[in-house]
């Protein structure tokens, strides 16, 4: 439904909008002097452009409200709630929440800029943790982002992988700032990841053997009271120079893994889902019996030291529906649990096994591949990409 605007280049959509986010955007634009229905135009603009997945806003009781937008906006909007899979009162109220969020009110202080922190994690192993950690962070990269990529797992896969040599044991490492006996600045170890897509903004810190003894480093260290604060207290000083950090966890669940899982919690300003943890999985039961396990983990850690861990999402990895009724049972099983959402289902691509063989970074090697438009969906950088 649409009319004239008083100056004649908008039109009034009808829609809905629940009374607490009306009034709390009615409230925000007038002391911020600004038009609310500018400040709708933009929610929706942004949110557009931007599809990491938000948290559900209940619009339960949502109440009649029709903006003026410019011709068109509203007809996009509606095409992307449809490709994003919510109501039309869901999208405009997400919108709006984004605008808020991005334009606090006058006077009260800038919001800290958070790096998003994303921990790609699971302790069955093999199921591709290291490849979307690696494909996604790259994503990020030729999305413009500043990204850090930590290999966190001993086996130094990941950073064999992309062509770095792990540390060797005793010296400056992740390892040796997670339990206080840091040497030097973390930034002097960072490897910058070649690729002319990547812009220089891709930066490996690489493995250490030392890893493999963390947990019991960790456990033994009097002066460690917190364990699970130690990763981020060693990332900490260089949050600053990332838009992103994706941590490849190694297959286990001890106290590292805890560390990781707290690093990925949703702090005090930050918005729903931008960081968190991505689970690759596979289509059969162990990888159910698995997932059962680090869920019992995550909400443990999350009810003993009280924080908000988020779940990002499920990436189905190496799917092979040939393989019949386990595989396509299992597929639909991942699917039906809604949330955390299934972000891909990637089967056995050759790029991917072809890039790790070259020790070259995937959207690098192959980036028009079937793989690496995957790792673009997972980190929601697509549209940007093409
Ligand atoms: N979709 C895919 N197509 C082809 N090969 C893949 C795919 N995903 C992962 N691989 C390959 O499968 C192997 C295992 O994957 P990866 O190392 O990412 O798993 P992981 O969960 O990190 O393993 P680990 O638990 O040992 O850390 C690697 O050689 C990887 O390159
Ligand atoms: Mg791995």
């Amino acid at each position: 439904m649409a009319s004239p605007y008083p100056d004649g280049d908008r039109e009034k959509v009808a829609s809905k909008l629940p009374s607490a986010l009306r009034q709390e955007l009615k409230v925000r634009a007038a002391e911020l002097g600004i038009n609310i229905q500018d400040a709708v135009t933009t929610g929706i603009t942004d949110w557009q452009a931007d599809d990491s997945p938000l948290a559900p806003i209940d619009t339960s009781g949502a109440e009649s409200f029709s903006p003026w937008l410019p011709p068109g906006l509203y007809e996009s909007f509606k095409a992307t709630c449809t490709t994003r899979g919510v109501s039309y009162t869901q999208g405009l109220a997400q919108s709006v929440r984004r605008w808020l969020d991005a334009n606090p009110a006058a006077g009260a202080q800038p919001l800290a800029r958070i790096p998003e922190r994303k921990v790609v994690c699971n302790q069955k192993g093999g199921v591709g943790k290291t490849a979307v950690a690696a494909g996604v962070a790259q994503a990020y990269a030729e999305a413009g982002k500043r990204v850090l990529l930590v290999d966190y797992d001993p086996q130094g896969h990941l950073s064999e992988q992309l062509g770095i040599e792990p540390i060797p044991p005793g010296l400056d490492s992740l390892v040796a700032h997670m339990c206080a006996e840091g040497k030097a600045d973390l930034r002097d170890l960072l490897v910058v990841i070649e690729g002319e897509r990547f812009g220089g903004r891709l930066h490996v810190l690489p493995a250490c053997f030392d890893g493999f003894l963390l947990d019991a480093k960790i456990a033994t260290n009097i002066r460690i009271r917190r364990r699970e604060i130690t990763l981020e207290q060693a990332l900490e000083p260089l949050e600053d120079d990332f838009d992103v950090i994706v941590i490849d966890c190694p297959p286990s669940l001890g106290i590292a893994m805890d560390a990781a899982i707290y690093y990925g919690r949703r702090r005090k300003n930050e918005r729903p889902k931008k960081s968190g943890v991505l689970i690759p999985v596979l289509a059969e039961d162990s990888s159910a019996t698995a997932y059962v396990m680090l869920a019992d983990q995550i909400e443990s850690l999350a009810e003993d030291v009280d924080i908000d861990v988020d779940y990002l999402g499920l990436v189905v990895n190496l799917y092979d529906g040939r393989r019949g009724y386990v595989a396509t049972s299992s597929l639909e099983q991942w699917q039906q649990i809604g949330d955390p959402p299934v972000l891909a289902i990637i089967s056995d691509l050759k790029e991917q096994r072809e890039a790790v063989r070259k020790r070259r970074a995937l959207l690098d090697y192959a980036p028009q591949s079937d793989q690496a438009e995957a790792m673009r969906k997972i980190a929601g950088t697509a549209k940007a990409a093409s």
